[in-house]
């Protein structure tokens, strides 16, 4: 079974983006897959430092979010843009799951030939397109496979209700299209 992580780019208490991604989520068990939904919340990090990295290592929740992007196939992550791309709290926890911890560590091992699913959600009327084209260079630089469909979700204070819910049809289409289509490049790129 395709083990697919869930997260998002913000910690916001009532975050879009965080709704967006469970009910992708939900998509995604729908479509055959084994779900973890995290927050990032949970893997709270100092901002990337060389010298600190140097003298200190890496921070045990770095290492523990980096373990669970290794541990999974293949990742949901809805971003909000902030100022036409991605949040700092999701660069920067990007980047430090890029780094090794070991000499005899593989390049880029959180990433490599991991299969994504982007989604973006914004109060704004493009609903975070931008971010959408600058995560996927970013995410496909570092050896990841993102899959072609995306999902942007505009206006979406309208879009979900009380319990986060994504209310909107032609979006949830477009979740259980995205879902399947992740699930099956990891089976596919798995058996090979
Ligand atoms: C620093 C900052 C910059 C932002 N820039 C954009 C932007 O470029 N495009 C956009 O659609 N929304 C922008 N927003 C609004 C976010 O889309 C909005 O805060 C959204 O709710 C964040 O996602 P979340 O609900 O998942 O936390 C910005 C918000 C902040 C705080």
């Amino acid at each position: 079974m395709v083990k697919v992580l869930a997260f998002s780019g913000s910690t916001r208490n009532g975050s879009y983006n965080q709704a967006l991604v469970e009910n992708a989520a939900e998509a995604a068990k729908a479509a055959g897959a084994e779900v973890t939904v995290i927050s990032l919340a949970d893997y709270a990090m100092p901002i990337f430092n060389e010298d600190e990295e140097s003298e200190y290592g890496m921070p045990e929740r770095a290492q523990a979010f980096k373990q669970l992007l290794i541990d999974h196939d293949a990742f949901l992550i809805a971003s909000p843009e902030y100022n036409s791309s991605y949040p700092a709290l999701l660069k920067n926890a990007i980047d430090w799951a890029s780094r090794k911890t070991s000499d005899d560590e593989p390049m880029l091992a959180a990433y490599k030939d991991k299969v994504i699913g982007l989604m973006a959600a914004s109060p704004g009327g493009l609903g975070g397109m931008r971010v959408l084209a600058v995560l996927r260079m970013l995410l496909q630089n570092i050896m990841s496979v993102v899959i072609p469909l995306q999902v942007s979700v505009a206006n979406a204070a309208d879009k979900f209700d009380d319990n986060g819910k994504l209310t909107d049809e032609t979006a949830r289409k477009q979740l259980t299209n995205l879902t399947k289509q992740l699930v099956s490049m990891a089976q596919k790129l798995n058996a090979g």
